[in-house]
């Protein structure tokens, strides 16, 4: 049997926590630890329908235009009134020679130049599947289950190097549907109680039906200064062990799910926080091969977003 494609979701139960940000910055990284290239691209799709992020980030131009886009938009996707969709690509892909010559870079958005690699090479390795906000949103029930795994069949055929979901937050069913789909979970959670407790219920509630992800519980924002509460200084350690154990309680007591702990062991808690990012989201990656010079806190980020990437190529 062919090996397995990787497929990786970006997932919070809370909103804001940064997936979209945690996605935008390991992008890149996840190219060159995968060797993407126009033949074997890493396929990206805004998931989260209700509320896009990366869209406007990576896609605005695209999306600003009046008229109708001509690539697949992640609503296309999941649209129970579009079941057609692939049938009529598979029309197009049926023209050559083979699945894997089909021209995906003419229904997918190519955004890789965005991330500050160049040239048409460059730009047609990485393949985006926007969300249209102006779109109906869609309409998306259980009887769409199988237009994601014909979806991922299609680019497992194709020879993509990974599929990226940058997930709705929550409960929300999409989410649900594709985070069964996936191999690769990375679990965005900002360090506060809400998201510790909400994440820690959610798998409780969800974890049953799932088996065979590797999880990878990314803090995200998490604060540098020294913090005062009544008088008493929080120790980060005291929360970073916390969330490992509530964690490992609800993952690794469960059989068939793996939790990857990378990104809190060899002196690592999660992805800093950020000071630019308060106002700008930005591709530190990019700054890097622009020979940008990044303060302290965005190297650290810069290394951090490295780590979670080759958390998630390893074997
Ligand atoms: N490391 C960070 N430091 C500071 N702010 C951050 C960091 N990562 C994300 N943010 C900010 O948090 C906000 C929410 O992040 P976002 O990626 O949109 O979350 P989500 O996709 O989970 O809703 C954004 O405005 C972003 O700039
Ligand atoms: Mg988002």
């Amino acid at each position: 049997m062919d090996k397995e494609l990787l497929t990786i979701s970006y997932f919070s139960y809370k909103g804001g926590s940064g997936r979209s940000s945690l996605a935008y910055n390991t992008i890149p990284f996840l190219v060159e630890e995968l060797n993407a290239t126009p033949e074997h691209p890493l396929i990206i799709v805004d998931l989260d329908v209700d509320s896009a992020g990366l869209s406007f980030l990576l896609a605005s131009d695209l999306l600003d235009k009046n008229d109708k886009i001509q690539y697949i938009t992640t609503n296309d996707l999941v649209d129970l009134h579009k079941k057609n969709l692939f049938d009529e690509y598979e029309y197009i892909y049926a023209q050559h020679d083979s699945f894997s010559q089909m021209p995906l870079k003419r229904i997918f958005y190519p955004i890789g130049n965005a991330f500050g690699f160049e040239g048409v090479e460059g730009n047609e390795a990485i393949l985006f599947i926007p969300a249209n906000p102006k779109d109906n949103v869609s309409k998306f029930d259980e009887s769409g289950n199988d237009r994601i795994e014909k979806f991922i069949e299609a680019m497992r055929n194709y020879n993509a190097a990974a599929i990226i979901f940058d997930m709705p937050s929550g409960d929300q069913l999409l989410g649900k549907i594709v985070m069964q789909e996936c191999n690769k979970v990375v679990l965005c959670l900002r360090i506060t109680y809400q998201h510790r407790m909400g994440t820690k219920e959610y798998l409780k509630r969800n974890l049953n039906s799932i088996e065979g992800i590797t999880f990878i519980p990314v803090p995200n924002a998490v604060p540098q200064e020294k913090i005062l509460i009544n008088d008493r200084i929080v120790d980060f350690d005291v929360i970073k062990e916390d969330i490992r154990n509530s964690l490992t309680e609800v993952i690794s007591n469960q059989t068939g799910n793996y939790c990857d702990f990378g990104m809190f062991d060899d002196g690592y808690f999660g992805v800093n926080e950020v000071q630019r990012f308060k106002f700008y989201e930005g591709i530190l990656f990019r700054d890097v091969k622009k020979n940008l010079k990044l303060s302290d806190d965005e190297m650290k980020a810069y290394d951090a977003y490295q780590r979670v990437a080759r958390i998630i190529a390893k074997d």
